[in-house]
């Protein structure tokens, strides 16, 4: 499936959940929000994921809010093993892991991605606004890589003033060789969010920091991938990865699509346009349903973005982000 700008999609992300039980400072607002109306359920998401795969996804990254909120999680997974993909991947606040790692792997999910903000456990307090969860996630860490769900990947967005002072702590724990971290520069996801270019740290700066701390090295890799790799240039072990769609987008090596757990179609992080999946799901059943979700898909894929206008005059940010309907 090619879309009109000549890029393959071959990467579903796909929501199971808008709901998380972590408030993250940059991505929630402060209030408990209550359950999002038009949760798809599980054979809805697979009718999904069975027409994406005819159109030759190859790869399927469950997502939230918080996918192991959602009970059922490893029997669907388990389902879409027989899509026969290459990859079935799951992004979480590792807050549930510690208790799910093992079924997970069990039901076909090979590797597992876990938000880390702060190795701080009263930092990571603040930024999550949760208590006591740090000691959950480093046990969920543990549980992914005991149980095989490697090699597991941290992500750490990084925000000027609250987590940069962390970089070469986030480097010290990448070299134990257990996880590969991931620092992000932090998106104007969303409307009404805090966000300013002040608040992101560019790629440039944290390569600067490792220089002076950790030097590393780049790897390789496929134009492809949205990460940079890098490994320690002293030979230890571990690998940094830095992901860069502010200060260096790869809008043109875009291979992805995205869906909400409301059924609605998102082409790029920074769409302001959904394409609704319900009503092909309500029409009819078995192949009609199936041809007319192949139709919506084909009819967005048609339309997917040429690239993001971050930092442009009259950008604007989408009413909703992804990571709230699904990251
Ligand atoms: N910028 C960058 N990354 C973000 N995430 C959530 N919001 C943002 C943002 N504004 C990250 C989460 C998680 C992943 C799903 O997306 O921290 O790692
Ligand atoms: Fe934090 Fe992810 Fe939950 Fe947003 S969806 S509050 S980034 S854990």
């Amino acid at each position: 499936m090619r879309d009109s700008h000549q890029r393959e999609i071959h990467d579903l992300r796909l929501s199971v959940t808008a709901r998380c039980n972590y408030r993250c400072v940059y991505c929630r607002a402060g209030e408990e929000s209550a359950q999002p109306p038009g949760e798809l359920s599980w054979e809805d998401l697979e009718a999904i994921a069975r027409a994406f795969a005819a159109l030759g996804i190859r790869k399927i990254r469950l997502t939230g809010g918080e996918p192991l909120l959602r009970p059922g999680l490893a029997a669907f997974a388990t389902r879409l093993q027989d899509l026969q993909l290459e990859d079935i991947a799951l992004t979480t606040n590792g807050h549930l892991l510690a208790e799910q790692a093992e079924s997970l792997r069990a039901a076909g999910i090979r590797r597992v991605t876990i938000s880390l903000d702060s190795v701080q456990p009263e930092k990571f307090a603040r930024i999550t606004r949760v208590k006591n969860g740090f000691a959950r996630v480093m046990a969920g860490i543990d549980a992914a890589c005991a149980a095989g769900l490697g090699p597991v990947k941290i992500n750490a967005v990084l925000l000027r003033g609250c987590n940069d002072d962390e970089i070469e702590a986030f480097a010290a724990l990448a070299r134990r060789g257990q996880v590969v971290v991931r620092f992000i520069e932090f998106m104007p996801l969303e409307e009404g969010r805090v966000w300013s270019p002040e608040l992101v740290v560019p790629m440039a700066e944290i390569l600067q920091r490792l220089a002076a701390s950790y030097p590393v090295v780049e790897i390789p890799c496929a134009p492809s991938e949205t990460a940079r790799r890098f490994r320690f240039a002293d030979g230890a072990p571990g690998e940094i990865g830095i992901i860069a769609p502010v200060t260096s987008p790869f809008c043109g090596q875009c291979s992805r699509i995205r869906v909400t757990a409301d059924g609605k179609i998102r082409t790029c992080l920074f769409s302001l346009r959904e394409w609704d999946l319900t009503a092909a799901l309500r029409a009819g059943s078995g192949a009609d349903r199936d041809a007319a979700l192949r139709r919506r898909i084909l009819e967005a894929v048609e339309r997917k973005e040429a690239r993001h206008h971050i930092g442009e005059p009259g950008f604007v940010r989408p009413g909703r982000a992804m990571v709230q309907i699904g990251g």
